[in-house]
């Protein structure tokens, strides 16, 4: 069998957790192969809201594996307090959440460290999410990280030379904090920590292929926010795009099968960075309004704007995408008019493939297409799907050149509409 990777193709927020909570009973294990708790993803379903971090969106579709893979950076205190909420509500997930021995650890001090770095960076700082990711996988890519397998070692002595290094870099920026409580706080939940199955998560995950398992890899964040071929350098640390799913987990080239990629009817981005088809008017406040545009962790207001085809293409060019998922049509139920950017204009010339920078000046290029103004939110077959919202399919999906396989009408498990499959 085959892993099959669902991921984000925009700068993040497409709405992953949603869908891999929607299809995971097609599969036996879901497994997170990059980033850490930078992520938010939101499922919905039973009247119930549930936001995970570093937790896979499969926990919640009973007796599946979830698998926290190598190439994720772990944060022990937020990981205990995401996994007390899941158990407080009912969802006890010792016994189906497997963390890699590989995977990082994220040190209090990487959290200061974040914060420094930003500081230091002023007027052009990322606007990172604060938790500590860039300075955990600088130290993975430096050589210097402490693994969760570290627990099973002499793991105070190699605690202790990551903490020195972090300080003497923090007296050098001149940064002052206090990690007292952070630190009694993370000492505490490695304690925690301990009692999940501590894995060689590439074996196992290469065994359940070998035995016919149907694996699904959780992408976070999205290909904009990729550290190689995003916005460098308003990104994250890690992969982000299909080929972090091999070294993330350990998988082989040829053993990737689907290629999920998921995308909103529109566009958002959170924190700095150029986004070319941002809107600063009142359609921008509308789209972020009816789309509740705010961060599922840190509530911070995403930027809105209409779909970005030239990125879109990049995207799906990066990463191989089989099938593509829709999210968030219905935020766009209302509007008479939609625009899509099919290519960028800079320096009075028009550009279709995705640039070295989109900074400085990039005008999009709108193609406009008529809304459906229909309420699409109780729509359960794509028969009752109106024909303007049709027309906005068949054009992104000759724009894209990969079929648009599910859509999304709301945010519950139930808003999902899988469209027939032409054989
Ligand atoms: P993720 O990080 O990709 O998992 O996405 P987030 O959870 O950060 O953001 C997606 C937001 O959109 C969440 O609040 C979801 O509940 C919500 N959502 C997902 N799909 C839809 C949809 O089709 N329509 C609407 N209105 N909201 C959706
Ligand atoms: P999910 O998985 C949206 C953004 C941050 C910042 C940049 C770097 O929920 O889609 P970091 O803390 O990673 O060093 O921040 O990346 N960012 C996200 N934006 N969704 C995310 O995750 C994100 N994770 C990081 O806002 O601009
Ligand atoms: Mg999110």
């Amino acid at each position: 069998m085959k892993v099959d990777v669902l991921l984000g193709l925009q700068w993040g927020d497409e709405g992953k957790g949603k869908v891999v909570d929607v299809l995971t009973p097609q599969y036996d294990a879901v497994a997170r192969f990059q980033g850490g708790p930078n992520a938010g993803h939101t499922l919905e379903f039973k009247g119930e809201k549930y936001v995970l971090r570093s937790i896979p969106s499969g926990i919640f579709q009973g007796g599946k594996v979830n698998i926290i893979g190598n190439g994720v950076v772990l944060d022990p205190v937020l990981f205990k307090e995401e996994a007390e909420a899941l158990a407080a509500s009912g969802h006890d997930i010792t016994k189906q959440l497997y963390i890699s021995k590989k995977a990082h650890l994220i040190l209090p001090t990487h959290r200061i460290l974040d914060a420094a770095y930003e500081a230091a960076k002023g007027a052009g700082k990322i606007g990172t999410t604060g938790k500590g990711i860039g300075p955990t996988y600088t130290d993975k890519v430096s050589r210097n990280g402490v693994r969760v397998g570290d627990l099973l070692r002499d793991f105070d002595s190699i605690y202790k030379a990551a903490k020195q290094r972090h300080e003497s870099i923090l007296k050098s920026l001149n940064y002052t904090y206090d990690i007292t409580e952070l630190e009694s706080k993370w000492f505490e939940a490695l304690e925690y920590l301990k009692q999940f199955k501590l894995i060689d998560s590439e074996h196992v995950i290469n065994h359940l292929l070998k035995e016919g398992k149907n694996v699904l890899a959780e992408g976070a964040q999205g290909t904009m926010l990729d550290v190689d071929f995003g916005s460098y350098p308003f990104v994250t640390s890690s992969n982000t795009i299909c080929a972090g799913c091999c070294t993330g987990l350990g998988v082989a080239p040829r053993n990737i099968g689907e290629v999920y990629g998921i995308f909103k009817a529109y566009c958002t981005r959170v924190g700095s960075g150029p986004f070319p088809t941002e809107l600063f008017d009142e359609t921008g406040d509308k789209i972020g309004q009816l789309g509740h545009e705010f961060g599922a962790v840190t509530g911070r207001k995403r930027r809105c704007g209409w779909i970005d085809l030239v990125a879109l293409r990049y995207a799906v060019m990066l990463n191989g995408v089989t099938q593509l998922i829709m999210m968030k049509s219905d935020v766009l139920d209302s509007f008479e008019t939609i625009k899509a950017c099919v290519a960028y204009k800079i320096n009075g010339e028009e550009v279709t493939d995705f640039p070295y920078s989109i900074e400085g000046e990039v005008e999009p290029i709108y193609v406009e297409l008529p809304g459906w103004q229909t309420d699409m939110t109780k729509m359960k077959s794509e028969d009752e799907f109106p024909e303007e919202f049709n027309a906005y399919l068949s054009f992104l999906e000759e724009e894209l050149g990969v079929p648009i396989k599910i859509v999304s009408v709301g945010p519950d498990r139930e808003q999902t509409i899988v469209r027939y499959t032409e054989e």
